[in-house]
């Protein structure tokens, strides 16, 4: 089966079970400080699990773009990928394990309606407690699991490491607000024979690659407390992730991801171009693994605006970017490949994320740019190599220049050079810890330990934006944010330089807002009717039929009242927001701002705190 049947088979039948088809939210989450990426479907919908009311309804189903940044050294393999689509569907507080398991169940194997895959080539995993957590084993789901028909020697069950599901980890990992549940996950087993180097014995979570993950069901339940304790949820909640990638593999009974059909195109392109078919050997094979795997993902980065850089969302670009031209070369290509490659990906996903297509230019540009500066990296490099003459120091030509260990490793072994491989190791493993640590730090910064902060600068932003309008002029729009518990980050549409005299003036309006301890009140509306009523939202991005909209004063305010007419802002906006703009005052904090500079051409970025 090619993918886009598989991705409408899966709408489709979840539709037909009164679920409301959703958007893929953007790849690179707005207001969202937790992470550089989205990297599962259910990351948007935090708030809906939390008991916000979702304007589509209960029940919803998409195909999410998302990015896994954590094993990016890891592609190579027939089954890992960075960017993928995940499929999803979720209730919140409607239906539950009953219901989820069979439809799943259906989905997979029904020929007329889902993928029609063998049943018996299905395995099944279920949560068997947790004793640290003191979580409870999920013997529903083996039962229900049962009823279906599923033999037991093909239900297994597994802690916490295995069958609970957080974006933090196992339960103590949770940091306080963040959610989680015990979650039932489906595999499938290829038949390939086991590798004993993984352990004696095979089972669906071993990792030699005969069983592969294709599911899981995450019965969201739980919510981490102040003090360590878990309390449940004010509704028991479904949030189900199907890699779309892996289940078209499974449909066609081989393990290997890359010969699915969104693939073929830019294989062929690279077998022709390098001379080698994509089985000849392994190496090879890895080779067009990364190639094929990181310009599809740099492609979707790229067209969602990111640039390479050496931070944030653009330094993982930028390791995409020139780890595909490493393996480009590898493969013996002489000349730039890697837009041609792009572009197929361009045409296959055309119907739907045309945006892809349509960033052709940019794309090819960004590609073609950094392959010019990485081989400028590697000429500076290989001089610097030279001049060490028969001391050659790989920690430093990769530290400083960039220069990356293994092809110092190559050189060197062809000019018979020894070079102290331990040393490079034991240096390379402290800079990996270190950059691990860091990367750590940035993927649990923000939002669930740090809840309110976070919540108390997306508020400020609302009241920021607002106040940029009143004292530069309304033509000034929202392009884009960024908000940590440490400060908040808007883009702006104004084609100046802001004078002290504004920024004062700015400040001093936020900060009177937050004095007058304003109500903050939420409505769900149809979106032609927030419209008229001029709420704020930002250009360009996609928007249900039924919108949230947040609204800030006047005092009077109140849900059943909102006196929209008297609003000091109103913004289409998920969430989440303090109740009242006093709560920004907390410890006497004053609005402040840090920074104000060029973003881009017309577009200005401000920084700012709550300090
Ligand atoms: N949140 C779960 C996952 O990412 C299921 O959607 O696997």
């Amino acid at each position: 089966m090619i993918l886009e049947e598989a991705r409408k088979r899966y709408i489709d039948f979840f539709v037909k079970r009164w679920h409301v088809h959703i958007p893929s939210a953007p790849i690179v989450p707005e207001n969202d400080p937790t992470t550089l990426f989205i990297s599962s479907g259910m990351q948007p919908l935090v708030p809906y699990f939390l008991g916000l009311p979702h304007p589509e309804g209960k029940r919803l189903v998409n195909s999410q773009t998302s990015f896994r940044t954590e094993d990016i050294e890891e592609i190579g393999d027939n089954r890992h990928t960075t960017f993928f689509e995940m499929l999803g569907n979720w209730s919140f507080g409607d239906y539950f394990k009953k219901e989820q398991l069979p439809w799943l169940f259906e989905f997979l194997t029904s020929r007329d309606e889902g993928l029609g895959l063998d049943s018996r080539k299905l395995f099944v995993t279920t949560f068997s407690g947790d004793a640290e957590s003191g979580m409870m084993v999920d013997a529903e789901s083996v039962g229900i699991w049962k009823s279906i028909g599923i033999a037991d020697d093909h239900i297994f069950s597994y802690g916490a490491r295995k069958n609970w599901w957080s974006r933090a980890g196992v339960p103590n990992k949770m940091p306080v607000g963040e959610i989680g549940g015990p979650d039932s996950e489906v595999f499938y087993d290829f038949g390939t024979p086991h590798d004993v180097r993984f352990g004696e014995e095979c089972h669906p979570n071993c990792d030699c690659g005969r069983f592969i993950e294709i599911g899981n069901s995450v019965f969201m339940q739980f919510i981490k407390q102040q003090d360590g304790s878990f309390k449940e949820l004010p509704m028991k909640n479904v949030d189900f992730g199907g890699g779309l990638e892996r289940l078209v593999a499974a449909t066609r009974n081989d393990p290997d991801v890359f010969l699915i059909d969104v693939f073929n195109t830019a294989r062929i392109m690279l077998e022709r171009r390098s001379g080698n078919p994509y089985g000849s050997s392994a190496h090879i094979m890895r080779s067009f693994r990364i190639i094929l795997d990181h310009i599809r993902a740099a492609s979707f980065l790229i067209a969602s605006g990111i640039r390479p850089s050496n931070t944030e969302q653009g330094y993982v670009l930028r390791r995409l970017i020139r780890r595909s031209i490493r393996e480009v070369g590898k493969l013996g290509i002489k000349d730039a490949v890697l837009a041609d490659i792009s572009e197929e990906f361009g045409a296959v996903y055309a119907g739907t994320y045309s945006f892809v297509l349509e960033a052709t230019e940019v794309i090819r540009e960004e590609l073609e740019k950094e392959e010019r500066q990485f081989k400028k990296t590697l000429e500076h490099g290989l001089r610097e190599l030279e001049k060490m003459g028969n001391h050659v120091d790989a920690f430093t030509l990769f530290t400083t220049y960039g220069f990356p260990v293994e092809l110092t490793m190559e050189i060197a072994t062809e000019r018979g050079v020894s070079v102290d491989l331990s040393a490079v190791q034991e240096q390379m493993e402290k800079h990996r810890v270190l950059s691990r640590t860091g990367a750590a730090q940035k993927f649990a910064g923000g939002l669930a330990d740090h809840m309110e902060k976070t919540v108390r600068y997306h508020t400020a932003h609302h009241l920021l934006l607002k106040a940029l309008q009143m004292v530069l002029g309304p033509d000034v729009h929202q392009r884009g944010s960024n908000i940590t518990s440490e400060r908040l980050r808007i883009d702006f549409s104004y084609g100046q330089k802001m004078t002290p005299e504004q920024k004062a003036k700015v400040e001093k309006i936020v900060n009177e807002k937050i004095i007058e301890a304003l109500p903050i009140t939420r409505i769900v509306m149809k979106k032609d009717e927030a419209e008229r009523l001029g709420a704020d939202h930002e250009f360009g991005a996609n928007y249900p039929e039924q919108v949230s909209v947040y609204s800030v004063g006047p005092k009077s305010a109140t849900e059943a009242d909102p006196s929209f007419s008297e609003a000091f802002s109103i913004e289409f906006c998920g969430g989440p927001h303090v109740r009242n703009t006093a709560e920004l005052g907390t410890n006497g904090a004053r609005f402040r701002i840090l920074k104000e500079e060029a973003s881009s051409s017309g577009i200005r970025r401000i920084k700012a705190v709550l300090e």
